[in-house]
């Protein structure tokens, strides 16, 4: 099923899109988007003549815990929740892979709307129906494919983003020119310093391009059976083992495929050919993306991504470039992967 995708300024003020979960809802939130949009969204939904019932999970990461999903499921039944209702998340990534873990799963399935109140959420994490919680053997292990109803992207909401969530959010933005959109980088390269500063008329199109291609892939690789969603893993294989190296939490998800990326360019460079004026371009970008620096520890790294769902036989698969705009998905051993976390250090 394909979800319908809004991205505009006010879309939280009228909520009417709330219909498509039937008469009665739960909003699923935390503490920082309820105090900022979540009372204000109850009170309008209720104008709709929707009946409203709140859950509020904790911030950040420790949202998504098979307790958190519990208490929601606790929540849901309380409040009278059918299948001809929903549930609505209101959040960053963590609020919506935990609450749409509880949709997916509670009554066996019930509908949902994402409202991404992160960058990363509008670009990326608010989108896809993937849905899930980290157990302590490592993150997102357990979890269902959900495709929300609806996917909301209220562009004022990131008005009160601290820096680093924008720099988190526009990391894999970036994700989306590199391999996809050659026109679509280099406006974002054009437009950059407007983008930090969250100018909405330089932001309203990359959040629409980044949803829509998200959307498009999904919708023909829902479950990521054909190898083309795969490819919107390009910097995450580095990426998923700083984030889990680091803690949760340390690095923000988007800053550590910043640095995914980097190493993916030089892995492209070693094997696929990928033109020197390109990575330079794709370098130079990346380079203006003020993000912390991660524990190098290649031999951890190396050991988390053995452990990577995608690898096979002792090889890593890669999702590297050919020419920006042309990914390919590679093995690489692990020599090579050594040498391309050279750009940790
Ligand atoms: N399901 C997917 O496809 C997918 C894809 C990428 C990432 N993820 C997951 O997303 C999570 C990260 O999500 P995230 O980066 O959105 O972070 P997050 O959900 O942890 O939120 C980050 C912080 O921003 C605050 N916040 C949220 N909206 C705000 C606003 N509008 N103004 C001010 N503060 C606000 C929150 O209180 C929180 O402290 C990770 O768990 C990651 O695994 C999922
Ligand atoms: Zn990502």
């Amino acid at each position: 099923m394909k979800s319908a995708i809004k991205v505009g300024r006010g879309l939280l003020r009228k909520p009417a899109w709330a219909r498509l979960l039937g008469r009665r809802v739960c909003l699923v939130t935390e503490p920082e988007a309820h105090r900022r949009f979540g009372r204000k969204l109850l009170d309008a939904l209720r104008r709709e003549g929707i009946e409203a019932a709140l859950h509020l999970l904790p911030a950040g990461e420790a949202a998504k815990t098979l307790a958190c999903v519990h208490s929601i499921y606790r929540t849901l039944v309380r409040s009278g929740l059918g299948r001809d209702g929903g549930v609505i998340a209101l959040g960053g990534g963590a609020v919506t892979d935990a609450a749409g873990f509880a949709a997916a799963t509670y009554l066996r399935g019930v509908p949902w709307i994402t409202v991404p109140t992160t960058l990363l959420g509008q670009v990326d994490s608010g989108i896809g129906g993937k849905t899930g919680v980290n157990i302590a053997e490592g993150k997102n292990l357990v979890g269902a494919f959900h495709q929300p109803r609806a996917v909301i992207c209220d562009l004022a909401v990131l008005d009160s983003l601290p820096l680093r969530e924008v720099i988190s959010g526009l990391g894999e933005a970036v994700k989306y020119g590199l391999v996809f959109d050659r026109a679509f980088f280099d406006r974002m390269r054009r437009d950059w310093d407007r983008l930090l500063a969250l100018d909405p008329l330089a932001l309203a199109p990359v959040v629409r391009r980044c949803a829509a291609l998200k959307a498009e892939i999904v919708a023909k690789d829902e479950r990521e059976t054909t190898g083309l969603r795969e490819l919107l893993n390009f910097g995450h294989t580095v990426g998923h083992a700083l984030e889990t190296e680091a803690g949760y939490g340390t690095l923000r998800h988007g800053e550590a495929v910043v640095w995914g990326m980097r190493a993916a360019l030089a892995l492209s460079l070693m094997k696929t050919g990928l033109p020197k004026a390109d990575a330079l371009d794709a370098g130079r970008v990346l380079a203006q993306i003020p993000v912390p620096r991660p524990p190098a520890r290649p031999e951890r790294l190396l050991a988390r991504m053995r452990r990577d769902k995608k690898a096979r036989g002792g090889r890593i698969r890669f999702v590297l470039l050919k020419r920006i705009g042309r990914p390919v998905v590679a093995a690489v051993t692990e020599s090579e992967a050594r040498a391309a976390l050279e750009v940790l250090r």
